[in-house]
């Protein structure tokens, strides 16, 4: 894989896209974004931030619509895609093999091409039919990774849920970090 291609990371309509503009942030110019309509209205509710300001440093941001961009295609590289947060309806796609928009279709190249696709799924109680999605893309190599933060590091700030879940994200993409705690064993 070329050291410079970029890491793709895609925000869907799920609640919690704080997530995503903290990885975006650490990722800079490395990431290529890609958001859905629906994420675009969930970063007007949850951030009040223009869609140009949440991801600023990004190299490039695409539309769901822009299905001639180069994530669409498996010849354009890509390191890995991160889609954070994930929708139960973009989950519901991806295992189905629907391809529909960009972040769909990004994620059908990413496993006919063997990539490294990270879910980052945001939603409570599970239904069956969104655990039996997780399940089978689980075991096509997929990694399923809750927005689930942990209290062992002994949170002060919501800032510090969000790194946690964006730490074990980047660690799943293999980028070195400083954020988040980890645990070192027991006092
Ligand atoms: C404010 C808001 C919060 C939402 N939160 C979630 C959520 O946490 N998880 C989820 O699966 N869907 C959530 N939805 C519903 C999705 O936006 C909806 O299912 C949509 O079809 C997702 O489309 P997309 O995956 O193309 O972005 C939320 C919708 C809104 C408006």
């Amino acid at each position: 894989m070329v050291s410079d291609a970029p890491f793709l990371v895609g925000v869907t309509g799920a609640s919690g896209v704080e997530y995503a503009r903290r990885l975006i942030e650490i990722l800079g110019d490395r990431a290529e974004v890609i958001l859905t309509k629906d994420a675009q209205a969930v970063i007007e509710i949850e951030t009040g931030l223009s869609t140009k300001e949440f991801a600023a440093s990004a190299r490039a941001v695409y539309r769901e619509d822009d299905l001639a961009a180069g994530p669409a295609s498996g010849s354009r590289l890509f390191r890995a895609f991160a889609i954070i947060p994930c929708s139960g309806t973009t989950l519901a796609k991806i295992a189905t093999g629907i391809a529909d928009n960009l972040v769909t279709r990004a994620a059908a190249v990413a496993l006919k091409e063997n990539r490294k696709l990270i879910l980052v799924p945001r939603e409570a109680p599970l239904s069956a039919i969104a655990l039996e999605n997780m399940l089978k893309l689980a075991r096509l190599g997929v990694v399923i990774l809750p927005a689930s933060p942990g209290f062992y590091g002994q949170p002060k700030r919501i800032g510090d849920l969000v790194d946690f879940v964006v730490a074990r994200v980047l660690d799943h993409l293999g980028v070195e970090h400083a954020i988040g705690s980890r645990w070192t064993g027991p006092e």
